[in-house]
């Protein structure tokens, strides 16, 4: 009777307990060593063996009942200080943007969206996949099997190895976007793919993280000729240029057969490129008609269907139009820099309005 008086009276004062240093104080004065309940586990030695064992059962379960009040009540407190916290740290998001702040519009998501607004306006769709890739995607689905020397060249960032032997890894293209499009949709597709890639790589042209952009085309009747049109069609847009000449030069990629590289023509004034015109040449991306074995991967019959891919630094082309020396300072984020070759935050490139 006396202990379920006391239970009744801690569990009181457990849920009155309004914050953890009183709920703190509840558990000395019971389960603390001088604490009540503690007290009454001493006194068990002078009773004889029936009473005790009758006794220190009934204690012990007392014990476990108040010990597990104050754990539930300790856990609603900081929930509750949590969720008032959380309250005064909320900040809106939707609020404007100040013109006259003190940040811009980095050059690299500038010109992601332009190339964004320009492959929208000739009908590709925007695609995306993980960073955190597979194999599979990543080399093997793209004609890269496990012995092929490109795999060496793209210096990959693997994760640690899984139980069953395989190994995670860092996208070292956008590429195995083209297999997570072909796998997830049917022909005809159409799609540019923009993201971040990742390579062990470090100096004046190469940082381990940088930025790609992927296009795919897949149809029935899919050719060169269409290759060559849309990225002219880029190209001039891009560039704003009314003509660029574009060079096509043979070249080997596991994924596509036939392979071939890209340059345009440029000049240098004054220390300033200019593209579209002059007679020295520029690389600027790889591209070539999809490999048989790549729409296989993609779950797509390439018996009926063919089409074309490129792949582009994106990093690449926003310091080629604009005039940006070092690649590394893209990722340093300097505040000058991001001053002298940012962009204003609510000019937002469209076709209609003009890129930049
Ligand atoms: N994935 C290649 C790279 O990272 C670039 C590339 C070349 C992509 C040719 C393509 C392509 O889609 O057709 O170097």
């Amino acid at each position: 009777m006396q202990l379920q008086s006391l239970e009744a009276d801690v569990l009181d004062q457990v849920a009155a307990a309004s914050d953890e240093a009183a709920l703190e104080a509840v558990r000395v004065a019971t389960l603390g060593k001088k604490g009540s309940i503690s007290e009454r586990m001493k006194s068990l030695g002078a009773m004889g063996p029936e009473e005790r064992r009758e006794a220190g059962a009934a204690l012990n379960l007392l014990k476990d009942k108040v010990a597990e009040a104050l754990a539930a009540r300790k856990m609603a407190l900081q929930e509750a200080a949590l969720e008032a916290r959380l309250l005064t740290e909320k900040i809106d998001v939707t609020l404007p943007v100040r013109p006259q702040g003190q940040g811009t519009i980095h050059p690299v998501s500038q010109v992601w969206e332009e190339v964004v607004q320009i492959f929208g306006d000739l009908g590709f769709a925007v695609a995306e996949g993980p960073h955190i890739e597979d194999d599979f995607n990543n080399f093997t689905a793209l004609n890269i099997p496990p012995e092929h020397p490109a795999r060496q060249e793209h210096d990959t960032f693997y994760f640690n190895e899984k139980p069953d032997g395989s190994r995670m890894l860092l996208r070292t293209h956008t590429s195995p976007v083209q297999i997570r499009t072909m796998l997830a949709s049917k022909p005809p597709i159409r799609i540019i793919a923009p993201g971040r890639t990742y390579r062990c790589d470090s100096d004046m042209t190469h940082t381990p993280m940088f930025n790609q952009i992927e296009g795919l085309v897949i149809d029935e009747i899919t050719h060169l000729g269409h290759l060559k049109w849309v990225l002219a069609e880029f190209c001039k847009a891009f560039f704003e240029v009314d003509d660029v000449k574009m060079r096509f030069r043979a070249s080997h990629f596991p994924f596509t057969e036939p392979s071939m590289e890209v340059d345009i023509n440029y000049t240098r004034e004054g220390g300033r490129l200019v593209i579209g015109q002059g007679d020295s040449w520029l690389e600027i991306l790889g591209s070539g008609m999809v490999h048989p074995n790549v729409i296989r991967s993609g779950g797509i019959d390439p018996g009926k269907y063919q089409g074309f891919a490129f792949g582009m630094g994106l990093d690449r082309i926003a310091m080629l139009k604009y005039g940006i020396p070092d690649l590394r300072a893209f990722f340093e984020a300097d505040l000058r820099w991001l001053r002298h070759y940012g962009f204003r935050a609510l000019q937002v490139p469209t076709l209609a309005g003009g890129l930049t």
